[in-house]
């Protein structure tokens, strides 16, 4: 063998000496197809205001919906995932499944207007929509009630489908929930329609621009009864392997960056496609870096969304998701 200062067999930097060979070479790439963009709908008609907890993120009513949707799509972003700031809250977050409601008419709306240009998937959960901030049903004691729970899950995931939805995102943490969106949907006529399960999702600060942006903050105690502690990889493969054997078509990490072992560990234990969402802390944190000088933004953003590929995700859902498409395609 040859040392390495003299030797002349193993020189790594012979592939990286070509911009074309290294091109050639690099190993995972990213483009728009591969993206999801979240979208907040709220309540009411001419709305359009931007969320101060989340950079570039709009609250936007059902009919100014196709504006954020226009630019993403000249982005090459034609994915996009919906949630909903209702009109009104209740114990039992009724207003999740109601047809009146900012997701549901927001849904008709695109789908009426870009038909199968486009593809909707709706976050199936309840915290926006109950009083106490929740992600189910509360028992008299204040846990969270599994059971009934998911059935109302099933009831959420069927009015999206009824209202267009393409794909439905299960995110409250409950046991079953995937096999109870399953028979609810196969029982509406829905047998075609894909569940992404949000399948090892962790009880993270991270998700605090997002609450702020959804008013989903639980009113009292945490989510710890039902999202995963961030210390457990183990329990994270049982649960995303769990989903798969009830039915889910998707399996996601969530959040991302803090998991890419997560993310890789899964990639090696499963055949289905595999989703991670970089969260709202997670983007914002990256941002506040940017702004404060500590890093270039725009490739800070690229190498943190290349690292998800590396790591074995094919769909990234980010509020980045625009910029980043613009990117990669130099559009
Ligand atoms: C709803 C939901 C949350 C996120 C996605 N769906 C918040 C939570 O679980 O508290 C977080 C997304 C983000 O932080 O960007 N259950
Ligand atoms: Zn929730």
């Amino acid at each position: 063998m040859n040392g390495m200062v003299n030797g002349t067999t193993n020189r790594m930097r012979r592939l990286r000496e070509h911009p074309v060979l290294a091109e050639m070479v690099r190993e995972v790439s990213l483009e728009p197809r591969q993206m999801i963009l979240p979208l907040f709908t709220v309540p009411g008609t001419g709305v359009r205001t931007p969320v101060s907890s989340l950079h570039g993120v709009d609250h936007i009513s059902p009919d100014r919906l196709h504006e954020a949707v226009d630019a993403a799509l000249e982005a090459g972003i034609r994915s996009f995932l919906l949630f909903g700031l209702p009109s009104r809250k209740d114990a039992r977050g009724t207003s999740a499944w109601a047809e009146d409601q900012p997701v549901q008419q927001g849904l008709r709306r695109l789908k009426e207007r870009y038909g199968r240009e486009i593809h909707l998937t709706t976050d199936v959960c309840m915290c926006e929509y109950t009083d106490h901030g929740h992600c189910g049903l509360l028992k008299e004691d204040g846990a969270v009630d599994n059971d009934p729970t998911v059935l109302e899950l099933g009831r959420i995931a069927l009015s999206h489908a009824r209202a267009g939805a393409d794909m439905v995102a299960p995110s409250a943490m409950m046991d079953g929930q995937v096999a109870a969106l399953r028979r609810a949907l196969d029982n509406g006529g829905f047998s075609s329609l894909p569940v992404m399960s949000y399948s090892s999702k962790f009880s993270s600060a991270f998700y605090g621009p997002f609450r702020d942006a959804a008013g989903s903050a639980p009113s009292f105690g945490d989510r710890r009864s039902y999202q995963m502690a961030s210390t457990n990889w183990k329990e994270a493969l049982r649960e995303s392997l769990l989903d798969e054997e009830e039915g889910a078509d998707i399996l996601m990490v969530k959040p991302s960056l803090l998991y890419l072992d997560i993310l890789s560990r899964l990639r090696e234990s499963t055949l289905l496609p595999l989703a991670c969402y970089l969260v709202s802390g997670e983007y914002m944190m990256l941002r506040h870096a940017a702004a404060a000088g500590s890093l270039d933004g725009p490739r800070g953003l690229l190498e943190a969304h290349l690292a998800l590929r590396r790591a074995g995700a094919d769909i990234l859902i980010t509020y980045a998701a625009v910029e980043v498409a613009r990117m990669v395609t130099g559009r």
